[in-house]
């Protein structure tokens, strides 16, 4: 199978004893996996329903994590409220923890990209700005709802945006991360072409079925072709249908994101959601060098429960990351 065969060239060490070295040696540079965080949550009781997330952060300092902030599809009037000013300086005060703004294009959930007025997404993200004035942190934008193909002039709209985040002198962001959404596999190279910071080229569920009371974390029926993740076997959805996609050169760029960690993933593969397998996911994801990832056992907007909490996916990713698992 041709995948294999590109996994195996760009992995031409792992049989040699030369690999601890290598590892160890690049193990703070490019080949570490970022964590990006979702938080679809809201700060409640003075942001301190996000302090797992703190806690995570300072139990593994050498992890990186973007963290996508959203009070309102946007910055809404967040800027204004107590709590997520107390959430987000909070996070901001990690070392560790880059937060960007979150931002989308498309005035109909997503069916047509590029249709929100420039003007406005441009607003949007100038609003996002003035919390650096104001002492919140905000490294960059999270562009939701990005294009998956070429259609609506979305490339130069892209262009346009990630020209402004990266180079507009009065855009006050530390370090104008910028990070695109599709939500899935496409015609993405024009985008990487851009040099995003990452694009989510696959975001996906693990579960067959949803949860009881369940928000948004099951492979929805309603749209039979999602990727069950890994359903045949460890590394399978990256090596089957990402890499195809999008070429593997591009994984440094490419974010993984996987919800639903819960129950089983069905045939072919039946993993059982377990520690054990998160961590086989979570290193085989590290292994094709993808440049951030996360495992999350509901849909974004909790974090403690398991089997996929906040605390072991961050102490998973740190392990593999150091090559010790
Ligand atoms: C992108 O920017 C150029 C130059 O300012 C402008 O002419 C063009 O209309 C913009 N395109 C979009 C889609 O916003």
């Amino acid at each position: 199978m041709p995948c294999r065969e590109q996994t195996q060239a760009v992995y031409p060490f792992r049989d040699f004893n030369m690999k601890v070295f290598i590892t160890i040696a690049f193990a703070a540079a490019a080949a570490a996996t970022d964590l990006l965080i979702p938080l679809y949550q809201f700060p409640a009781n003075n942001g301190q329903v996000w302090s797992p997330i703190e806690q995570a952060l300072t139990d593994n300092p050498n992890l990186n994590a973007k963290i996508i902030i959203n009070p309102n599809n946007g910055p809404g009037n967040g800027i204004d409220d107590p709590q997520y000013v107390a959430g987000t300086q909070a996070l901001g005060s990690h070392p560790n923890a880059q937060m960007v703004g979150y931002v989308h294009t498309s005035t109909d959930f997503g069916q047509t990209r590029c249709n929100v007025p420039y003007s406005q997404i441009e607003a949007d993200i100038r609003t996002w700005s003035t919390w650096v004035s104001r002492g919140i942190p905000i490294q960059g934008i999270f562009i939701d709802e990005a294009p998956t193909n070429t259609a609506n002039n979305c490339v130069e709209y892209m262009r346009n945006l990630t020209d402004l985040i990266r180079n507009d002198p009065d855009i006050l962001f530390p370090q104008r991360l910028v990070i695109f959404n599709p939500g899935g596999t496409g015609t993405l190279q024009p985008y990487y072409d851009l040099n995003p910071t990452y694009i989510v080229s696959l975001e996906t569920c693990f579960v067959v079925p949803e949860r009881a009371g369940g928000e948004y974390d099951q492979c929805d029926p309603a749209f039979p072709n999602w990727e069950r993740y890994d359903h045949d076997g460890y590394g399978s959805s990256i090596d089957n249908v990402l890499f195809p996609n999008i070429g593997q050169v591009n994984a440094p760029r490419t974010a993984v994101l996987v919800h639903g960690f819960h129950d089983t993933n069905g045939p072919s593969a039946n993993l059982q959601a377990t520690e054990e397998v998160l961590r086989n996911m979570i290193r085989n994801v590290v292994q094709r060098r993808i440049g951030a990832t996360f495992f999350n056992t509901a849909g974004y907007h909790q974090f403690s429960d398991g089997p996929a909490s906040i605390q072991v996916v961050a102490r998973l990713l740190s392990e593999a990351n150091a090559g010790s698992l």
